[in-house]
């Protein structure tokens, strides 16, 4: 008898999984055997996702579920949902992201960088904490990028209110989600649930299409030949999704499914604390939320 796909029995949830490197995860967790969902803005676009995602891997288990993560109530709206329908989740993928070339403001008066790459996962995680833990052992794996090297964590003014640049925004923010892994790994310790964190490489997908920076403009069609396709740049978090070699393995960060070493900034403890109490606050996340 064949054995049994690895991911069979298995619920995953892949944030941003309409297109670009979340809908190639999805793809690849689905071809596995995973029951997986996928988040996107837009209710039509979703499903059409969904429609596609089951038709290129024979998994009829692939769900949409629509919200605008960039808005906590559409994170705390989309946690609600996934709690209703997945009975157990095993698996977290933080893959959605993107970049702004100017300053654009959420619902929730936040600066929409900051908003939708760290606190939208900060929130959902934390949320969706209680059905992981009681899942485990549990994965959360969240997409970070190269750019968390050149990120600062100003805490003076994390909303880029006075000098936004886009670039910056963007750094800051995914070397956030380094952080952020590395202290809810520390916080996760003992509970099953492990926290990874990676860099996908430089990938051909829509990233940054929605408000382009200049470089992105002019970047070459020669250029994006060069870069990896979507697949290519879903490898790694499909490997801390689903592989038997990283059970176990937490507060780590990956690139090519390899451990690497992080920003030096990403490594203070007492900085990361700082971040995830600033976090919640703006989160607007107690105890019992
Ligand atoms: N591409 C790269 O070279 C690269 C390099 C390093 C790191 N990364 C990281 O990889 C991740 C995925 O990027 P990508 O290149 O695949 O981007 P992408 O092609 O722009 O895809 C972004 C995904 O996020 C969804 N999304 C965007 N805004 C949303 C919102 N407000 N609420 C809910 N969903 C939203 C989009 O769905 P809808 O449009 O359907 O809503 C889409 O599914 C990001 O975290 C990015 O920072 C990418």
């Amino acid at each position: 008898m064949a054995d049994a796909p690895l991911m069979a029995g298995k619920s995953v949830l892949v944030t941003g999984g309409t297109g670009g490197i979340g809908r190639a995860t999805a793809i690849g967790l689905a071809a596995l055997g995973a029951r997986v969902g996928i988040t996107g803005r837009d209710q039509a676009r979703t499903v059409a996702a969904v429609a596609g995602i089951r038709a290129a891997t024979g998994n009829a288990a692939v769900d949409a579920f629509a919200a605008d993560m960039s808005a906590q109530a559409g994170v705390r709206g989309l946690a609600a949902q996934v709690a209703g329908t997945y009975p157990r989740l095993d698996v977290l993928v933080n893959n959605v992201g993107g970049f702004w070339a100017h300053r654009h403001v959420t619902a929730d008066g936040l600066e929409r960088t900051f908003a939708l790459n760290h606190l939208a996962p900060f929130l959902l995680t934390n949320l969706l904490l209680g059905r992981l833990t009681a899942s485990a052992p549990a994965r959360v794996v969240t997409v970070s990028s190269g750019a968390q090297a050149s990120g600062r964590i100003n805490f003076e003014d994390l909303q880029g209110g006075r000098n936004y640049s886009g670039q910056r925004a963007y750094s800051q923010s995914k070397l956030a989600n380094v952080m952020f892994t590395y202290e809810l790994a520390r916080r996760l310790d003992g509970t099953g649930v492990t926290a990874t964190v990676l860099h996908p490489g430089v990938v051909r997908t829509s990233f940054g299409a929605e408000d382009q920076a200049a470089y992105f403009a002019v970047m070459s069609r020669v250029a994006r030949l060069f870069m990896k396709t979507p697949a290519q740049g879903a490898v790694t978090s499909i490997y801390l999704a689903s592989s038997p070699e990283v059970e176990g393995i937490t507060g780590r960060y990956f690139a090519n499914r390899k451990p690497k070493t992080a920003s030096k900034a990403a490594y203070d403890t007492a900085a990361a604390a700082r971040l995830w109490q600033a976090s919640a606050g703006l989160a607007g996340l107690t105890a019992t939320t």
